[in-house]
């Protein structure tokens, strides 16, 4: 158990409890977690259905969480945050309002800027459509800000854990070094050396993410529809917590989402072996996010798994390798309730 609460659901890595984290934040001990990753509602101008702030307010809002999540970060902590862009409601004007969270993030609360990232996602749908579709004085925003944060110069990170493919360029240049390249000194000054040409394994990556963000055929969505409800409207792509968590923790690492949706950040972390924490404020989506989680299940098994974990007062724990799902702490009652209804209840 991380917080003296009764958590929503838990699995083998991690734990999802309802509520606001402004007051969940308080119940974590101090330098407890290793990464804080989320993507907080947006200031956009549309009222989202998760609820919005107004742009206005929306930065002090931000705020409030910031000595929260330094507290609970360690010291070689990072605090990575996801930030779409926005305009100015009703003009052309792009809103600064993840510029100003990032300034006073460092000017305010002491966070270090360790490096920008930029999100690009290729899929995403012009808009606002005023001034992109219908007047054509945009282009298409695709890039989101992501402020990778710490709270010491030092935060733990290791590029290894996220190199990417080399170039079919580079891999000649292996292959082949003499052949393709003699070391030189660049007009830039910089002293390229033999050593250019040793193999690491894979390419640094750059700050410029590139993922498309096209989930629809994923467990969490069919399972979704199988139950009749719409699947959170925001998520990230899986691959995006996955990048930061394989490139700031260590197996073992503790991971929180302090705005966790459909919990995205949990089942990165849980696939590369991290623990986690959820707070949601919304039980409906974090219910739905257990999803995530589950083997595979028939239509009725998942219809009462849904209706027990809206209903339900005790912690739903998913034990997806032994294919085991219990209410803790109710356990007896539990398997009353489903005598012969499904396989693998342990009792
Ligand atoms: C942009 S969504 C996060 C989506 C998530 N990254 C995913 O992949 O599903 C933001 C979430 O923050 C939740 N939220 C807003 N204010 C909150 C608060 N004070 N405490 C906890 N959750 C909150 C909303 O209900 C919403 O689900």
């Amino acid at each position: 158990m991380f917080i003296p609460q009764k958590a929503l659901y838990k699995t083998q890595m991690g734990e999802a409890y309802v509520g606001d984290s402004l007051d969940l934040l308080t119940k974590l001990p101090a330098e407890s977690v290793d990464l804080v990753i989320t993507s907080p509602p947006f200031a956009l101008q549309r009222e989202k259905e998760y609820g919005n702030k107004k742009q206005d307010d929306y930065v002090d809002w931000l705020l409030q969480f910031a000595e929260p999540i330094k507290r609970v970060l360690k010291q070689t902590g990072s605090f990575v945050l996801d930030l779409g862009g926005a305009y100015v409601s009703g003009r052309p004007v792009r809103s600064l309002y993840n510029y100003r969270v990032l300034l006073r993030l460092c000017d305010e609360y002491g966070f270090h800027l360790a490096e920008e990232f930029f999100w690009h996602n290729p899929a995403k749908l012009p808009s606002p459509i005023e001034w992109v579709n219908k007047r054509k004085i945009r282009v298409k925003d695709s890039v989101n800000t992501v402020w990778w944060l710490s709270k010491t110069d030092f935060p733990k990170a290791d590029v290894r854990n996220v190199l990417v493919p080399y170039s079919e360029r580079m891999k000649k240049l292996l292959e082949d070094s003499e052949r393709f390249y003699h070391p030189k000194k660049r007009p830039s000054g910089h002293d390229i050396s033999s050593k250019f040409a040793s193999n690491n394994g894979g390419a640094i990556p750059p700050n410029l993410l590139q993922i498309s963000n096209t989930e629809s055929n994923s467990q969490y969505l069919r399972y979704c529809v199988s139950v009749d409800i719409k699947g959170h409207p925001a998520r990230f792509p899986e691959k995006l917590p996955a990048f930061f968590i394989q490139f700031l923790t260590e197996p073992g690492d503790v991971v929180l989402d302090i705005f966790a949706g459909s919990n995205t950040t949990g089942a990165a972390a849980e696939n590369a072996g991290r623990h986690w924490i959820a707070f949601e404020k919304d039980k409906n989506y974090l219910s739905a996010s257990a999803f995530r989680f589950l083997d595979e299940m028939s239509h009725d098994e998942l219809t009462k798994f849904w209706s027990d974990a809206l209903s339900s007062e005790q912690t739903i724990e998913i034990l997806k390798r032994q294919k085991e799902m219990v209410l803790m702490e109710d356990k007896v009652n539990y398997n009353a309730r489903n005598k012969g209804r499904r396989k693998g209840v342990s009792v």
